[in-house]
């Protein structure tokens, strides 16, 4: 192997944030090796690094991260100098129908990460790195006033939430047992290009574009805090590179929307790329039953982030998502490829049967 600066590990790297994490690293440094390691589950799908699959510093390789074995040789082969951990199961509606997925891969696969790490590592882990990504959703549940700080207690509600509240216990005890070099980050909701639409923003533009009804959940009162994809790449680079070790640090757009005043918005900008009627589409907007356990509110503090490190988001919501909608307009292909097939089976048990 060529003798690259450092070997890195991104798990998870065919899913959202992952293939942007990936491209950004690819392009940035390329005296590191990227290895992006993916089970390639609904949510993985290699469409989304077409453009750098050639590249001589990324390598894809296909594995689970709950199979302890597959792991261990992975780490073995590679001798990684530092991992970025996106890999997750990562939506809440799924962990309530389906939640025994997110302990394995979410805990277990987490758990084989770190002892693989520990065992390559030995004692050794000058300039080593584990770094776990993980949501603001381990903070629980906002009302109407607050805002999520490093210090904010652990409240998860949902499995998901519950297994990445889990997880980030299981990386801060590996520092604070073994002395693993760890960070982890803390982020709120993330939308661009490339994300699953089983996610708010990509479905409602896919419905919004095909006439099919919006579903709501609840009143649409729940309000998120949303930020550009590639802004939470960009703190993942700074984090990666500058953070301090046992840090966390809280990552989010001060950006905070309640879902139907989101939603009409994507009407607007939608129905107006589409040349329609501005707002013809808000009457595809249909509330339905809420989502058990639904968290009212996400907002995160992120000054530690932007004092220490420097960071800030680079784009508004404005431009954020109008260059989002675009993305999935244009991308009628990656839009069809994905919602054929197991995708109808999905939509149909999570909004038509409820
Ligand atoms: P995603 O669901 O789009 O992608 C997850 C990726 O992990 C997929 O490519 C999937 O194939 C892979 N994967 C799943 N199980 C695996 C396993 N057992 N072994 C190997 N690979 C496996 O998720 P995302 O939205 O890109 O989120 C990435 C990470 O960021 C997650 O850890 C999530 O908790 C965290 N996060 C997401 C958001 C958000 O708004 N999407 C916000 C904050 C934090
Ligand atoms: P989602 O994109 O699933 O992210 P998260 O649950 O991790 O915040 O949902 C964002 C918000 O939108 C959340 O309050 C649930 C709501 N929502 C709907 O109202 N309808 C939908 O079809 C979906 C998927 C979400």
């Amino acid at each position: 192997m060529k003798n690259y600066k450092k070997i890195i590990l991104i798990t998870g790297g065919a899913g959202f944030i992952g293939s942007h994490v990936v491209r950004l690293f690819v392009n940035k440094y390329p005296d590191y090796k990227i290895v992006n390691l993916d089970k390639l589950t609904y949510a993985g799908n290699l469409a989304n690094l077409k453009d750098i699959e050639n590249k001589s510093n990324y390598e894809f390789v296909k594995g689970d991260i709950v199979d302890e074995n597959f792991i261990t040789g992975l780490f073995k082969k590679y001798l990684f100098d530092g991992i970025i951990h996106l890999a997750a199961e990562s939506h809440v509606d799924r962990s309530i129908s389906h939640p025994t997925e997110f302990i394995y891969t979410n805990i277990i696969g987490t758990v084989n990460l770190l002892n693989a790490a520990k065992f390559i590592w030995k004692d050794n882990f000058k300039d080593k790195r584990f770094y776990h990504i993980s949501t603001d959703e381990v903070y629980g549940s906002l009302g109407e006033e607050g805002i999520f700080t490093e210090e904010t207690k652990y409240d998860p509600h949902s499995p998901y939430s519950a297994s990445k509240a889990s997880s980030d216990h299981l990386v801060r005890a590996y520092h604070d047992t073994f002395k693993l070099p760890t960070i982890i980050s803390n982020c709120s909701n993330n939308y661009g290009g490339y994300q699953f639409p089983e996610k708010l923003i990509p479905l409602c533009i896919n419905n919004i574009k095909h006439n099919k009804p919006i579903p709501v959940y609840g009143k649409g009162e729940n309000i998120r805090d949303w930020l550009f994809v590639n802004d939470h790449a960009n703190a993942i680079d700074l984090i990666f590179h500058k953070g301090r070790i046992a840090e966390t640090y809280n990552i989010g757009g001060n950006n905070e929307w309640k879902n139907i005043d989101l939603i009409k918005l994507l009407c607007q900008i939608t129905d107006k790329k589409l040349g329609r009627k501005t707002g013809t589409s808000e009457k595809l907007i249909t509330f339905v039953k809420d989502r058990a356990g639904h968290d009212l509110r996400y907002a995160i503090d992120s000054s530690k982030l932007q004092k220490e490190l420097g960071w800030k988001p680079s784009v508004n919501f404005a431009q954020g998502l109008e260059k989002t909608v675009g993305w999935y307009l244009e991308n009628e292909e990656w839009m069809e490829n994905i919602t054929s097939g197991d995708y109808q089976k999905y939509y149909n048990e999570q909004y038509v049967k409820r």
